[in-house]
């Protein structure tokens, strides 16, 4: 049997992006049948929110394409940045927060931007949707569908 693909979505509190990230994730995967290849999770760096359900708008927003939340937050561990083999932050402040735990280059290798996969997104940023509206959070569901489909072509599984 092949080793599973282990992937990480990380953001800064672990209950609005990297959740929506891997539930958008685990629900593309789980439609195309292959989620016998994956092991998928989220983590946040800054344990803010440590046990919580996702935030209420981003659980609400995912319910509406069918997507049921129920990951609990979890702090980022020195070894979640061995285990993974892809670790996928939100935006610039995740990637210098992961990137400054990091001592050696191979498990740099393992360090992307997760909206460098849309090819569409400019910016290469999940923008954190805490302090906006609902449209905020509507707006990371349709980034992190479309950086969902684009890490599947880039993975070519
Ligand atoms: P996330 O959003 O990093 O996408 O989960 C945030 C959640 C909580 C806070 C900031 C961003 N906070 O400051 O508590």
């Amino acid at each position: 049997m092949k080793k599973k693909i282990k992937v990480l979505f990380i953001c800064l509190g672990n209950i609005c992006r990297s959740p929506a990230a891997q539930g958008a994730f685990e629900n593309i995967v789980r439609k195309e049948n292959k989620e016998f290849m994956f092991e998928i999770d989220s983590c946040g760096t800054s344990g803010f929110h440590d046990g919580e359900l996702a935030d209420p708008r981003t659980r609400k927003v995912a319910l509406k394409r069918g997507i049921h939340l129920t990951h609990r937050s979890r702090k980022l561990t020195s070894n979640d940045l061995h285990y993974f083999d892809y670790l996928l932050v939100m935006d610039d402040n995740n990637f210098k927060d992961v990137n400054s735990l990091i001592n050696d280059e191979q498990t740099r290798t393992k360090l992307f931007k997760f909206g460098s996969f849309d090819p569409e997104n400019d910016s290469n940023i999940i923008p954190d949707p805490y302090y906006g509206s609902e449209r905020e959070f509507e707006k990371v569901q349709d980034l992190v569908e479309k950086c969902s489909i684009g890490f599947l072509k880039f993975l070519g599984v």
